[in-house]
C-alpha cells in the first residue's frame, strides 16, 4: 500500500513520513515483544497443567490397592426418611441406592451404575401386609399373615405390571384375580438360588462396603431409620455370603477369650458378664451383631450381647438362610429395637 502511495507524495513530506516509519516499526517492535510474552505466558501455563494432571493421573497406580474408605462413597439425600447415594468399589464399578420409609412407603432399590439393573428393588405400602421384592429381575410377591408368616410367590414377568400398578394404587388389594397371575410353585428354589446369587455377586460386596463407609460419614445420623436399614441390608448380605462360602471359617473364632473379673473384652470394649457374646454351633461370638466375631459395632453401638442380633442367628439356623424371614430387607425390618426379639 505504502509503495504505491510513494511516488504521489511532495518531497516536503518525506520527513513527516520517515518519522511515521519509525515510530510505527518502534510500536510494531513493542507489539512483538508483548506477543512473544503473552505466547511464554501460555506455554508456562500449559506445562503446569500437563504436570499436575500427570501426577493426579499417576498417583493412584503408585498407592497400594487399600480397602475402600468413605473416599467412594457420596451420600446425595440423609434425613429422617431418606437416605440416597453412590458407591464405587476400587475396581470402579458402582451402585446407586435409595432407601425411603416414610407413612405411606418403604422402599429400597440398588441400582448396578454399570449395567442400569435393579440388583435390589423392595416395594412395600405401609398400609399392606404385601411386599414386592425385585432381586436382579426376578420379582417376589411376600404376604405376611396375620400370624406373621410368610407366603411368597413369583411375580412372572407378565405381570410385573399390573401388580407394581396395585402396588402403588391409593388402597392396594390382592384381589383373587391378581393372585391367579401369580406362581407358587418354583417359589422355594427360585427364592434360595436367587438369594444365593445374590450373597456372591460383586454388587453385595458393594452394598457389604458401602454400609460400613456410610459409618465413617458424619454429617449421616445413625439413627436415621432408612440409615439402619442400609447397615442392616449390608449386614445381612455379609452373613448370607459367609454362609453361601463355608461357615467353617476363623472369622467365627474369637481371638481373645478373655473372660475375668466379670467382664469380657469385645471389640476393643468391654461387656459386663450378662452381655457377653457366647459359643454356639461353632460360633465364639453368638449374639454378637455381625458375621461370626467381625463385629457390626454400629448396628446396636457395641460388640457385646444383643437379643435382637441372637434371636436373627437363631432365626436364620431354623428356617435357612435364603428365606425372607432371615434375609428381611423388608418392611418394619428394625422396628424392634436390639433388646428386642426379632420376629422370626
Ligand atoms: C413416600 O415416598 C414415596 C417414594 O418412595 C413418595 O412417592 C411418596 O410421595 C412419599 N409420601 C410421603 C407422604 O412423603
Ligand atoms: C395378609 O395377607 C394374607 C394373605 O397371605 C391375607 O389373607 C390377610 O388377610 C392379610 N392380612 C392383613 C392384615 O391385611
Ligand atoms: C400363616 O401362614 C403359615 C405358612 O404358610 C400357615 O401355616 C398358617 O396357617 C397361616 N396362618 C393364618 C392365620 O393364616
Ligand atoms: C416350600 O418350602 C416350605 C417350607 O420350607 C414348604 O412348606 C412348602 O411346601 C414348599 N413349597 C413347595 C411348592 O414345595
Ligand atoms: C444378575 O444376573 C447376571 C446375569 O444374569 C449376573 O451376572 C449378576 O451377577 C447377577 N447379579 C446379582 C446381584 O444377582
Ligand atoms: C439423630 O437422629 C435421632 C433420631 O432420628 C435424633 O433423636 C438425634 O437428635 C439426631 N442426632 C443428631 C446429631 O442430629
Amino acid at each position: 500500500m505504502e509503495s504505491k502511495k510513494t511516488p504521489f507524495l511532495l518531497q516536503e513530506d518525506t520527513d513527516e513520513i520517515k518519522e511515521k516509519r519509525e515510530k510505527r516499526e518502534e510500536n510494531a517492535c513493542r507489539k512483538t515483544l508483548i506477543l512473544f510474552l503473552i505466547v511464554l505466558l501460555a506455554v508456562v501455563v500449559c506445562a503446569i497443567i500437563a504436570i499436575s494432571v500427570a501426577v493426579a493421573l499417576s498417583l493412584p497406580s503408585d498407592q497400594p490397592t487399600t480397602e475402600p474408605t468413605s473416599d467412594g462413597l457420596m451420600v446425595t439425600t440423609t434425613t429422617q426418611e431418606e437416605l440416597s447415594g453412590e458407591y464405587y468399589g476400587s475396581n470402579g464399578a458402582g451402585i446407586r441406592f435409595q432407601v425411603v420409609i416414610n407413612s405411606t412407603y418403604y422402599t429400597l432399590i440398588v441400582t448396578s451404575i454399570s449395567t442400569g439393573m435393579d440388583v435390589i428393588n423392595v416395594m412395600h405400602p405401609q398400609s399392606t401386609n404385601m411386599t414386592m421384592t425385585s432381586i436382579n429381575s426376578t420379582t417376589f410377591m411376600i404376604m405376611m399373615n396375620s400370624t406373621s408368616q410368610m407366603n411368597d410367590y413369583i411375580v412372572p414377568p407378565t405381570a410385573t405390571g399390573v401388580m407394581e400398578t396395585m402396588m402403588r394404587s391409593d388402597d392396594p388389594q390382592m384381589t383373587d384375580d391378581l393372585l391367579q397371575e401369580l406362581d407358587s410353585i418354583n417359589v422355594n428354589i427360585t427364592r434360595q438360588l436367587t438369594l444365593q446369587l445374590l450373597a456372591l455377586s460383586e454388587e453385595a460386596t458393594l452394598i457389604i462396603e458401602a454400609a460400613k463407609a456410610l459409618v465413617e460419614m458424619n454429617n449421616v445420623n445413625s439413627s436415621y431409620p432408612p440409615v439402619r436399614q442400609f447397615y442392616l441390608l449390608g449386614l445381612q448380605l455379609e452373613k448370607m455370603r459367609g454362609h453361601s462360602l463355608g461357615g467353617a471359617s476363623t472369622v467365627r473364632k474369637r481371638s481373645t477369650t478373655t473372660k475375668q473379673y466379670g467382664r469380657c473384652a469385645a471389640g476393643g470394649g468391654y461387656c459386663t458378664a450378662s452381655r457377653c457374646p457366647y459359643s454356639r454351633d461353632g460360633n465364639d461370638c453368638f449374639g454378637m451383631c455381625g458375621r461370626g466375631c467381625s463385629c457390626w459395632f454400629f448396628v446396636c453401638g457395641d460388640c457385646c450381647y444383643h437379643h435382637y442380633c441372637e434371636t436373627h442367628d437363631i432365626c436364620c439356623a431354623r428356617k435357612g438362610f435364603y428365606t425372607w424371614a432371615c434375609f428381611r430387607v423388608l418392611r418394619d425390618y428394625f422396628r424392634s429395637s436390639c433388646s428386642s426379639a426379632y420376629e422370626c
